[in-house]
């Protein structure tokens, strides 16, 4: 078990690069198994999540050359069409590579996916929609096998905008002579990412970043550079490890478009933003505000960065209500910050009212999930004390060297490997 040891209690200040994005990542590396060519991608974040992706890929034939944040995938020698279910079972996205073997090889098998234990997290959305566009599903107690003789064309319209539906489709129907239409999809920036870096290989895929996206197959793709968009829930939580020790510190390589909602809240609270190109500056308030916010899709407040605004919100001055609407064990991480003195008041299980205090205590903590791990660490920085992050796994699924940029900010995190 791998654990931070984190001594609380000093402001953070300076400026920090933040690393591609994890959710860009793991869609388009799934998308280069498409082209059968090679594929060059830059700003790769070097996380759990993109080693077992990377692993997955490798398994189905690629070849992988990876250099620090640069991987070359060469996926000419993929034959292999069944995901393995060692691998499968490690991560939630793994489920968006069927749609990219689809488009390749017209036929893939695969189990459930794993991942962070947030919700129910079923994949109906994914198999219903597959269904829709031609693909023959067959399940059995070992395999999900799709098959298809041609994806075909069909205007489609998601219950949910779910974002790993919209990009499984996406991928499933960029080989070919049909057009699918994907109404009330997903609009969140990981996919404008992945259909820029689709259409740089020549696929022809339109509105992403709307709620109706259309592609018209093309016959093939070509080799591709691309370099991953910077990830906005880092860019959020290091915004907010600013925050909640008081201090001031600049985000830098990041697109503050993609994280206005949450810069906007943090205003509320009473920091201080400014924002240039491609950095955003925060500057804490001596005394936090107390905000309410809800989680929605894209636009909206996102999910992955509640847990760490809530954490900030325990040492407001007065009253919070949070309420998420995505995924309905997200406040789990809660129940270990209680060890550290907050005092929460759960409505039901989607929503927390918060009574903040004005302080956190030193404590002995166990992660639940990756954006879990990520808050405790937040709480652990601003609590007077030493602070043990345990099972800190979860947070390397996500975050690449967090210890590292908080130290340079002026935290004090050491990363223990332990028993
Ligand atoms: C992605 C992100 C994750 C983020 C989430 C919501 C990646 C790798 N992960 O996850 O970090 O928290 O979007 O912004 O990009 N749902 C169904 N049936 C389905 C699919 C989803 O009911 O077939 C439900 C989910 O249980 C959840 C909601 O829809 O309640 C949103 O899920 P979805 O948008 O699909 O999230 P992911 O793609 O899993």
């Amino acid at each position: 078990m791998k654990r931070y040891i984190i001594k609380g209690g000093k402001r953070l200040f300076g400026e920090v690069d933040v690393s591609g994005s994890k959710n860009a990542s793991l869609p388009i590396l799934a998308a280069t198994i498409i082209s059968g060519k090679k594929s060059k991608l830059y700003n790769l974040p070097d996380i759990e999540d993109v080693r077992v992706t990377l692993e997955i890929l490798k398994s189905l034939g690629a070849k992988v050359k990876k250099d620090s944040n640069k991987v070359i995938i060469d996926s000419k020698c993929i034959r292999c069409t069944v995901i393995p279910d060692n691998l499968m079972r490690k991560l939630r996205s793994s489920v968006i590579i069927a749609g990219a073997i689809i488009a390749r090889f017209k036929e893939v098998s695969f189990t459930y996916p794993g991942g962070c234990d947030i919700g129910a997290r079923p994949i109906d959305l994914h198999l219903e929609n597959f269904k829709k566009i031609g693909i023959k599903i067959n399940e059995n107690c070992r395999y999900i096998e799709c098959k298809c003789d041609k994806i075909e064309s069909r205007n489609i319209v998601l219950d949910f905008p779910s974002v790993g539906a919209t990009e499984n489709l996406v991928l499933a129907s960029v080989i070919g002579n049909q057009e699918v239409v994907i109404n009330n999809a997903a609009k969140e920036p990981e996919i404008i990412d992945l259909a820029n870096f689709l259409n740089k290989m020549g696929a022809k895929v339109y509105g992403a970043g709307t709620n109706s996206i259309k592609i018209k197959g093309v016959n093939s793709l070509k080799e591709v550079s691309y370099k991953i968009m910077p990830d906005r829930i880092e860019a959020s939580t290091l915004l907010i490890a600013g925050a909640i020790t008081s201090g001031s510190v600049k985000v830098n390589k990041v697109n503050p478009e993609d994280i206005s909602v949450v810069l906007s809240k943090l205003k509320e609270t009473g920091c201080e933003i400014t924002v240039e190109k491609q950095s955003v500056k925060l500057i804490a308030p001596a005394k936090l505000r107390p905000v309410n916010f809800k989680t929605t899709p894209y636009p909206g407040f996102p999910t992955d960065v509640q847990p760490m605004f809530t954490t900030l919100l325990t040492l407001a001055k007065g009253t919070s209500i949070v309420t998420e609407n995505i995924f309905e064990n997200r406040f789990k991480f809660l129940q270990e910050l209680k060890r550290m003195g907050i005092k929460i008041t759960e409505i039901d299980g989607k929503t927390v009212v918060i009574k903040g205090v004005r302080k956190l205590h030193q404590a002995e903590l166990y992660a639940t999930d990756l954006r879990g791990a990520a808050s405790m660490i937040l709480a652990a920085l601003a609590a007077k004390g030493t602070t043990t992050v345990n099972n800190i796994e979860y947070l390397l699924r996500g975050y690449e060297c967090l210890d590292k940029k908080l130290n340079q900010l002026g935290a004090d995190v050491l990363r223990e490997e332990g028993d």
